[in-house]
């Protein structure tokens, strides 16, 4: 990876929905060409309905890694009074999206990305990636990345100023840890 790439998430299912949306809006357009039956028209015109809702969820999947992520991040990075010397902590940081904006807020401060990369949640999702994000991104010597996992935190109370994640913690199956996670969360 040479060029600063954030990654698409859920990439395997924005792909999926795509392709059986192309294929489903041909399936359905072509059985009325082929068959003249009232219910199959009907059949058809649900195929098409079902087509176009996985066409719209996949494309809109898309057009949200290539812009809308950045208008996001943009958004709530501007709703913090950065000083320059904040503690930042970025959970599920994946290719780095929050924790280098937020690096880029910072002059003496430090910016923590942890993650358990898991690829199917984010493409190109690496610790590798993240730290060649940094790089590019001129802000390597404010970031640090560790393999962690958002159940098993490790740092102690009062570390961070600011705590962000996006896209992350509804990844964590189990409710309780989800909870315990929140809680853990208010003491940092
Ligand atoms: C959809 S991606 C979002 C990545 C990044 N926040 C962004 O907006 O581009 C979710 C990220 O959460 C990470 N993740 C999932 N469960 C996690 C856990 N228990 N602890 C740490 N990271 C986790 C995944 O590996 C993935 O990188």
């Amino acid at each position: 990876m040479n060029k600063i790439n954030y990654g698409f998430d859920a990439s395997a299912i924005m792909r999926n929905m795509i392709i059986f949306g192309a294929t489903l809006i041909f399936l359905g357009l072509l059985i009325p060409y082929f068959f003249d039956s009232t219910v199959l028209k009907y059949i058809s015109y649900v195929i098409i309905l079902v087509a176009v809702v996985l066409l719209i969820l996949g494309t809109s999947m898309y057009v949200y890694g290539i812009k809308g992520k950045f208008k996001m991040r943009d958004f709530v990075l501007s709703k913090i009074d950065w000083k320059g010397n904040e503690n930042v902590l970025d959970i599920g940081t994946g290719l780095g999206v929050y924790m280098i904006g937020a690096a880029k807020k910072l002059t003496t401060g430090k910016s923590i990305g942890i993650d358990i990369w898991r690829a199917e949640d984010l493409s190109n999702n690496t610790m590798e990636n993240a730290y060649k994000n940094a790089e590019l991104e001129n802000v390597r010597n404010k970031v640090e990345i560790l393999n962690e996992d958002a159940c098993k935190l490790s740092f102690a109370n009062n570390t961070f100023d600011v705590i962000l994640s996006m896209y992350c913690i509804h990844n964590i199956e189990d409710k309780k840890s989800r909870n315990e996670l929140v809680m853990k969360l208010q003491e940092y």
